[in-house]
């Protein structure tokens, strides 16, 4: 499996299935007695995702899944399990890509990598990395920093699908083009083309890039801090969260992360009008990079 396979899917568009008419007390009954029960039954919480992607991402499986209502779709999710790994899928919008937002990787070899060389060993949490692309940024960064060789990276996902594309490492070939220049945007010193090898029509990154990774399924919603971090990435999740969910996420971080500990969140997140604004000073206000000061 390759990211190709994902190519379907799109995360801020995410505009692929028909607009619906405005929700009905009946429709958000429907999709609270779906979301109760895919939790009850499975033990994957999705009840306080944001509303609106949460709603289009569900009719889009109710048409995927050639049913009328969402009290239907809920129905094969409770008696099929493959049907509910798909509804799991299709939440999770598993889309990514390499050196994502190049100028916050750049800002990243700045401003954090100084602090970074002081430190005899560093660990990086990459929180939802879907299928890895984050992480093997992240790993070519530290290489050609000579960090790599001091660095532990956890990349997490509560899809264990997209995980698995993560610890192949295969990526469709089409999206080096792409990729090239992001790598190249985000201050990359190297040919990036020396970290995979092409096979067909998919590229295979070297294996030295995997040596100091660790992948494991992690549910931001409901698992718990699992280790002290210095560095923690979790982009473009928590937009699918609502302030329940993005809180509980930031008290998890929080306990996380060292003392001047480093958060990075996505270009349309950040850490202000949470319960945890006051903990961190930005690194990179822009880029959103912080650092934990309380
Ligand atoms: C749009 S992708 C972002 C990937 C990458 N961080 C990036 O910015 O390119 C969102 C990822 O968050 C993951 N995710 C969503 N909810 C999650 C949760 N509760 N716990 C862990 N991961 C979650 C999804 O499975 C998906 O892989």
């Amino acid at each position: 499996m390759t990211t190709s396979d994902f190519s379907e899917l799109t995360d801020f568009a995410d505009q692929e299935s028909p607009v619906q008419p405005p929700e009905s007390e009946r429709e958000l009954l429907e999709i609270e007695l779906l979301l109760e029960g895919v939790h009850r039954l499975y033990g994957y919480d999705f009840r306080n995702y944001a509303l609106p992607s949460l709603r289009r991402r569900i009719w889009h499986q109710v048409h995927a899944e050639q049913v009328t209502t969402i009290s239907g779709l809920q129905e094969k999710v409770l008696h099929d399990r493959a049907c509910f790994e798909r509804l799991v899928f299709s939440l999770s919008i598993p889309v990514t890509e390499m050196f994502r937002d190049p100028p916050l990787f750049r800002a990243f070899r700045e401003k954090v990598v100084p602090m970074l060389r002081t430190y005899p060993y560093i660990r990086i949490w990459h929180a939802g990395c879907s299928t890895g692309e984050e992480v093997y940024s992240m790993a070519i960064l530290l290489h050609e920093e000579g960090l790599y060789d001091k660095a532990r990276i956890y990349a997490t996902d509560m899809n264990g699908r997209s995980l698995q594309v993560a610890k192949e490492g295969v990526f469709g070939i089409q999206k080096m083009k792409q990729y090239t220049k992001n790598y190249q945007e985000a201050g990359g010193t190297r040919s990036f083309s020396e970290y995979y090898t092409a096979k067909y029509n998919s590229v295979i990154f070297q294996p030295f890039l995997r040596k100091n990774m660790i992948f494991a399924e992690h549910n931001l919603a409901t698992d718990q801090s699992f280790n002290e971090f210095n560095v923690i990435f979790c982009r473009n999740v928590m937009i699918y969260f609502d302030e329940t969910l993005r809180n509980r996420v930031h008290s998890l971080f929080h306990e996380s992360l060292s003392h001047f500990g480093v958060l990075v969140l996505g270009a349309k997140e950040s850490i202000h009008f949470t319960d945890y604004s006051d903990c961190y000073e930005p690194l990179d206000r822009v880029e959103k990079i912080y650092r934990k000061i309380k």
